[in-house]
């Protein structure tokens, strides 16, 4: 049997040991979920990166530079980090440069893993088929809070275990954690995660529509990987 592990922030990285392993990093609400959507809307390549800086100087270069902090859009770039800023295929072909407050970040400081794919809850079973097919270990990192836990991404690293189960034993006590809290809230996340900080974060922000969005299951196909210091889907 292979292992999965659970690591609920980056900031409890240094506590897992990721070569020769496959990192599932997620941001639910919303990087990951946005990612998903927009490689599923034909964009060509995504570049994250830790800070806005870095973000401007990929927009000066010409690239689409989509920049969000604290859930709200940061002045000067070109789009946020809603997942419907891509549904249009309003960007096909583009390579998008994206910095945002967590998930980036969770994706940076997992370099040492052997592959990170991106997981959410629109590509659950894609990500779980691929974990399948292969013989490592697997870390999934969930993007969290400014390194608080959070919910959602929680919910997902459970959901996830939980498909796993046959194949991968569950190698933490965050597996146990988070597959009971995704038992719980499976039926109605929306009702589960009404008191959790950025699901009401979002919320004051008008941005419902994005939550119920980023909380359903397959609704794409895709799996993003790292590669060379970008994100695509396309086969290595
Ligand atoms: C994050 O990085 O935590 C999210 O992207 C924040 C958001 O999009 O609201």
């Amino acid at each position: 049997m292979r292992k999965i592990e659970i690591c609920l922030t980056p900031d409890l990285l240094f506590l897992h040991s990721l070569e020769g392993k496959i990192v599932v990093v997620v941001d639910i609400l919303r990087a990951t979920s946005c990612m998903v959507t927009a490689f599923a809307h034909k964009v060509e390549k995504i570049i994250p990166v830790a800070t806005v800086e870095e973000c401007k100087q990929l927009q000066q270069q010409g690239l689409i530079a989509a920049a969000e902090r604290g859930g709200e859009k940061v002045e000067g770039f070109d789009i946020g980090n809603s997942p419907f800023s891509y549904t249009e295929n309003s960007y096909a072909g583009h390579t998008i440069a994206m910095t945002t407050t967590n998930g980036t970040q969770a994706i940076v400081a997992s370099q040492k893993a052997e592959t990170i794919v991106i997981g959410a809850f629109l590509n659950i079973n894609t990500v779980a088929q691929y974990l399948v097919s292969k013989d490592n270990d697997v870390v999934v990192v969930c993007a969290g809070w400014q390194g608080n836990i959070n919910m959602e991404d929680t919910l997902f690293a459970g959901a996830l275990a939980q498909i796993l189960v046959g194949t991968h034993t569950w190698e933490n006590d965050a597996c146990y954690l988070a597959t009971t809290a995704h038992e719980v809230a499976k039926n109605d996340y929306m009702l589960y995660l009404k008191e959790c900080s950025h699901f009401k974060r979002l919320m004051r922000f008008g941005l419902e529509q994005d939550v119920r969005f980023c909380l359903k299951h397959d609704v794409y196909d895709v799996l993003p990987y790292m590669k060379e210091g970008y994100l695509t889907i396309k086969k290595p």
